[in-house]
């Protein structure tokens, strides 16, 4: 990695922060706002607003156009994680190298700040502060809220739970990954497209492939990484898939097949970066840090 894409990600990184504190900054104070701030400014690698951001400059959209989608997809990200934890889904105790919200503050208002982001995340890519042609804000509407809910990251999540401890297909253990994590990278890739205000069918799939690919890396690497890295670098706890019986490419094929598979996968998404004629140098740099990361 050069020092120009090192600073490249580390600007951005501080911009999609800026622009959370300063949207916590304009709601009433309550206890739950603290809460959810907590889980929101608790550090996080942003790499979903990351691709925002890259598309967004692929595409020339003016980045203030981005700033409420990347915001979004970060809200609706957090919500997903302190869910996660809770004790009646992966019992975390740790996240992002703190207590996990559940721990911190209750399981009663960790519940509800995960409602509430879900929900605030919308109501920024409704209002007028998101300054797109109305159509366009409906896709992306449309294109999130499909995504993340019964048929889409929640379905993931469900089937994730019902999975645990028992031997299936390779066939459901890709789908059960595209949707509890390529769901989401998927909707990332597409409503920043719709950012550039077109509608290209071409277009459209060809961000959409990407995503779920990216999506899928994305979990593959996170499960490799929670059997090989340790809890001190992950900022969670490291082993934790083998203690909670999960099924994941490496509980059923082990770990170097599923190196293997992430090695397949990084490399079709760089061959697919490398036929676009349009220069993808941001998401080929986004491809690099999910494939190498440490945590
Ligand atoms: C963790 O996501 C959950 C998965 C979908 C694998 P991240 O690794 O993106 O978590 P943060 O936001 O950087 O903490
Ligand atoms: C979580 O996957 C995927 C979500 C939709 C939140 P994991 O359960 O593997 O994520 P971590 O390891 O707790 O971050
Ligand atoms: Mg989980
Ligand atoms: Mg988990
Ligand atoms: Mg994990």
């Amino acid at each position: 990695m050069t020092s120009l894409s090192n600073d490249w990600l580390i600007n951005h990184q501080e911009r999609i922060n800026l622009n959370l504190k300063s949207l916590f900054a304009k709601q009433a104070n309550s206890q739950i706002k603290k809460v959810c701030e907590y889980a929101v400014l608790n550090g996080g690698k942003r790499i979903r607003a990351l691709v925002v951001y890259a598309i967004s400059e692929n595409l020339k959209v003016d980045l203030k156009k981005s700033d409420n989608l990347a915001m979004a997809i970060e809200l609706i990200h957090a919500y997903s994680l302190i869910h996660d934890d809770l004790p009646a889904m992966d019992n975390d105790d740790l996240r992002r190298g703190k207590p996990t919200c559940h721990i911190k503050f209750g399981e009663d208002q960790a519940i509800l700040a995960g409602d509430a982001l879900q929900t605030l995340a919308f109501q920024i890519i409704s209002n007028n502060t998101f300054d797109i042609i109305d159509q366009f804000k409906i896709n992306i509407i449309q294109t999130l809220s499909n995504s993340i809910g019964i048929d889409g990251m929640v379905l993931g999540q469900s089937l994730d739970m019902l999975y645990t401890n028992q031997k299936i297909s390779q066939q459901k253990l890709i789908e059960m990954q595209s949707l509890k994590t390529g769901k989401l990278f998927e909707a990332t890739f597409v409503s920043s497209y719709y950012l550039s205000e077109k509608n290209d069918l071409d277009k459209m799939n060809f961000y959409q492939a990407l995503g779920n690919q990216f999506g899928r890396l994305y979990q593959i690497i996170d499960d490799i990484l929670d059997l090989t890295s340790d809890t001190q670098t992950l900022g969670k706890t490291s082993g934790k898939d083998a203690i909670n019986m999960k099924t994941t490419f490496l509980s059923e094929s082990g770990l170097s097949k599923a190196q293997q598979e992430a090695n397949k996968i990084y490399r079709s998404i760089k061959e697919k970066l490398g036929k676009d004629a349009q220069g993808q140098e941001r998401l080929n740099l986004l491809a690099d840090v999910i494939y190498n990361r440490d945590h």
